[in-house]
């Protein structure tokens, strides 16, 4: 043998890309963000049912588009960096800096279907090809797309549709359960709109309330409130911190702080505490932009953009940060709710409980007071029960 050869099986596309998406709004996370990297001002997703079965979803977007160079030098390349081809610039039209890097994101379409249409125009050109995924597993080391539009004239303006049939979902499209989980995925600006269509002529506009509608706020903190001038993260991050009036139901996926870097998803809600006891943590949502995540020189994002490298040395460093920030949160949040509970329990007593341990005798003083905050302090006492307790001492 005269040299050696590394070869790939178009398997590895079954576990970079179908294995990666197994559930439909990460996969069509890939999408969306492929579209709002072309510079679109909106991007449509629209699903097909019939009899309650799933046809096809599809997907329109008003960006760039592309030619046909484009397809076989950009689309067609699998793990092409854009960022060091064409430069990490902000966008000419909106001045976006580009989510997509790692040149798989495409990949995710297989993760939904088996024939994939594309139709792009770009600069008065239109092109279409399909991507059967058969047909690739089929190739050896070589896949030809079918392409039966090249470079043909178009007056039509730019812009991109691609269409998925032959999918691999079985059951009914959940159009707000997709909605709730992609408007926790994107954190991006007004000009960039996503639309859920379909079936039965429902349209869902994912507005950036979405993400946390459900939560009865109680007390909420930004960045102003949290963040040292003098820290190294002053200015390089920006967040929400929320608290809600009642805990907040583990099955919403919302417990925890979500990271966000480029107004996308990079690790999902967690405390960045090796403990997870506290009771504080039922309470507690909200997302961390911090858009240095994509600009440090290791590229510290999971392809699925589920959770990031923590060993890389200033991920380590900014998770001890994080956790010393939730810590310091939750010590605001208890006192806050206990001087609410004081509060309201001066309002509904008319009793002042500061005076009132002041009038009490020197003997039982010392005990009741330690009483009455254990009670009132306690995170473990609901509000109406703290209030019930702490009345009848
Ligand atoms: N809707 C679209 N409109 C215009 N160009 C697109 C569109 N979708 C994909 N492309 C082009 O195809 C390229 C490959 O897309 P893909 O999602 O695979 O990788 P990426 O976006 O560069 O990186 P990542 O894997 O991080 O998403 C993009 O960089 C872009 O040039
Ligand atoms: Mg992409």
């Amino acid at each position: 043998m005269s040299r050696l050869e590394l070869k790939f099986d178009p398997n590895t596309i079954e576990h970079l890309g179908v294995k990666m998406y197994s559930t439909l709004p990460p996969a069509l996370a890939e999408l969306i963000s492929n579209a709002y990297d072309a510079d679109a001002s909106e991007v449509v997703v629209e699903f097909l049912e019939q009899n309650g079965t799933p046809k096809a979803i599809t997907v329109y977007d008003d960006g760039i588009g592309m030619t046909a160079k484009d397809i076989q030098e950009k689309f067609l390349v699998i793990g092409r960096n854009r960022r060091k081809h064409e430069g990490d610039e902000p966008s000419p039209r909106f001045g976006r800096l580009p989510t997509g890097k790692k040149g798989l994101g495409k990949l995710a379409l297989f993760g939904l279907a088996k024939q994939i249409v594309v139709d792009t125009k770009k600069d008065g050109l239109r092109n279409r090809f399909t991507l059967n995924w058969n047909d690739l597993l089929a190739s050896s080391d070589t896949y030809n797309p079918e392409m039966d539009l090249t470079d043909s004239e178009t007056k039509n303006k730019a812009g991109t549709v691609i269409q998925l049939s032959e999918l691999k979902r079985k059951s009914p499209f959940d159009l707000e359960a997709i909605a709730d989980t992609i408007s926790r995925i994107f954190i991006v600006d007004s000009e960039f709109t996503i639309v859920l269509k379909g079936p039965n002529d429902k349209t869902i506009k994912i507005a950036d309330d979405r993400r946390y509608k459900k939560i009865e706020t109680q007390f909420s903190w930004s960045e102003k409130d949290l963040i040292d001038p003098e820290s190294e993260y002053h200015g390089k991050v920006q967040l929400s911190l929320i608290t809600s009036v009642t805990p907040i139901p583990p099955s919403s996926g919302l417990r925890g702080i979500a990271l966000f870097s480029r107004g996308k998803l990079v690790n999902m809600p967690e405390y960045f505490s090796d403990s997870t006891s506290s009771h504080f943590y039922q309470y507690l949502t909200g997302w961390i932009k911090a858009d240095f995540i994509d600009l440090l020189d290791e590229d510290v994002i999971s392809t699925n953009r589920q959770s990031l490298n923590w060993d890389h040395p200033e991920m380590t460093k900014f998770r001890a940060y994080l956790s010393d920030l939730v810590a310091q949160v939750g010590q605001y949040w208890r006192r806050k709710r206990e001087n609410k509970k004081d509060k309201e329990l001066e309002q509904a007593t008319g009793i002042d409980k500061e005076q009132w341990f002041g009038s009490l005798p020197g003997d039982i003083k010392q005990s009741v007071e330690m009483i009455v905050r254990k009670l009132g302090g306690s995170e473990e006492v609901s509000e109406t029960n703290g209030t019930y307790l702490s009345l009848n001492v």
